[in-house]
């Protein structure tokens, strides 16, 4: 399908009544760079922009983010949140839980969320990542002004992939299909799938704006956290800390005790699940 033609029609899906405003492109550098620029710009909330590619996507930590065209849905959301700027983080769980009860409605995948956003399928033989998400903010006077979530979700993959890459990443093609696992089993309808993100995106949307609704986003968080109970090492600007996650806290941080009994509290950083082996973890 076309960009134009999928603007049109994830449009109807949404319905007139929508509250989201969408722009579904070809391509562009980073749909992220994009909306900062709307917003900055003065930028009302609301606006969505889809790229069938980015030449110049943006991942998480300074990383690329790289994806064929029209492999993966590549979507930005402009948020205004009555979030303060050490909470803004929310806003990217939220439209990570969004995009999880998407997959699970539409393709009958459950992912689970590993700490703080990425989407994963757990395997027996590890933890494969189904997308991820980057959100970035703009301050005014201290206070956020505004916060562009960006998601990458691999929805359609080709059935040739180097097992470089499907030793860590999946797409909902391969868990979806009858076998599952096996690449190129289902293709998946993008405008379906983002439709049925930014419905329930919506709803979570206004959680943010209260102390009783960001609960209600944490708890979501927690139940579909693979994060908590596993073996993980955590990887921080200046330091490495391994041991079991043990909890999601109020603000959203991860709490890890390591092997001497130590609790240590992360707001940001990269955290890796260690698989058990006969002798141990690693
Ligand atoms: C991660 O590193 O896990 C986060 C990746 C986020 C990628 C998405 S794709 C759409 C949006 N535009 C970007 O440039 N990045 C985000």
């Amino acid at each position: 399908m076309e960009a134009s033609s999928s603007e049109a029609a994830t449009r109807e899906t949404l319905g007139a009544d929508s509250a989201w405003h969408l722009s579904w492109v070809a391509e562009t550098g980073s749909t992220n760079a994009e909306l900062l620029e709307a917003a900055r710009g003065g930028a009302p909330p609301g606006q969505v922009l889809v790229a069938d590619h980015q030449t110049a996507g943006r991942g998480r930590l300074g990383r690329r983010w790289e994806a064929p065209p029209r492999a993966s849905l590549l979507v930005s959301i402009l948020l205004r949140p009555a979030l303060q700027p050490a909470s803004a983080h929310l806003g990217a769980i939220a439209v990570a839980l969004s995009a999880a009860d998407a997959c699970e409605e539409l393709a009958g995948v459950r992912p689970g969320l590993k700490w703080p956003n990425d989407l994963v399928v757990e395997r027996p033989e590890g933890t494969r990542k189904l997308g991820g998400v980057l959100s970035e903010s703009i301050l005014e006077g201290g206070e956020l002004s505004a916060l562009v979530v960006g998601i990458g979700l691999n929805v359609n993959w080709p059935e040739e992939l180097p097992p470089e890459l499907t030793e860590i990443a999946t797409a909902l093609s391969y868990e979806a299909g009858p076998a599952a696992g096996r690449a190129g089993t289902s293709q998946i309808d993008r405008v379906a799938l983002l439709a049925g993100m930014l419905d329930r995106l919506a709803e979570r949307a206004l959680l943010l704006d209260t102390a009783g609704g960001r609960r209600e986003v944490l708890e979501d968080l927690r139940s579909r956290c693979v994060t908590l109970g596993q073996q993980v090492r955590a990887e921080l600007p200046d330091a490495t800390v391994t041991g079991q996650a043990v909890a999601v806290t109020d603000e959203g941080h991860l709490v890890v005790a390591s092997d001497d009994g130590t609790r240590h509290e992360i707001a940001a950083g990269d955290v890796i699940h260690l698989r058990p082996t006969p002798g141990g973890v690693r």
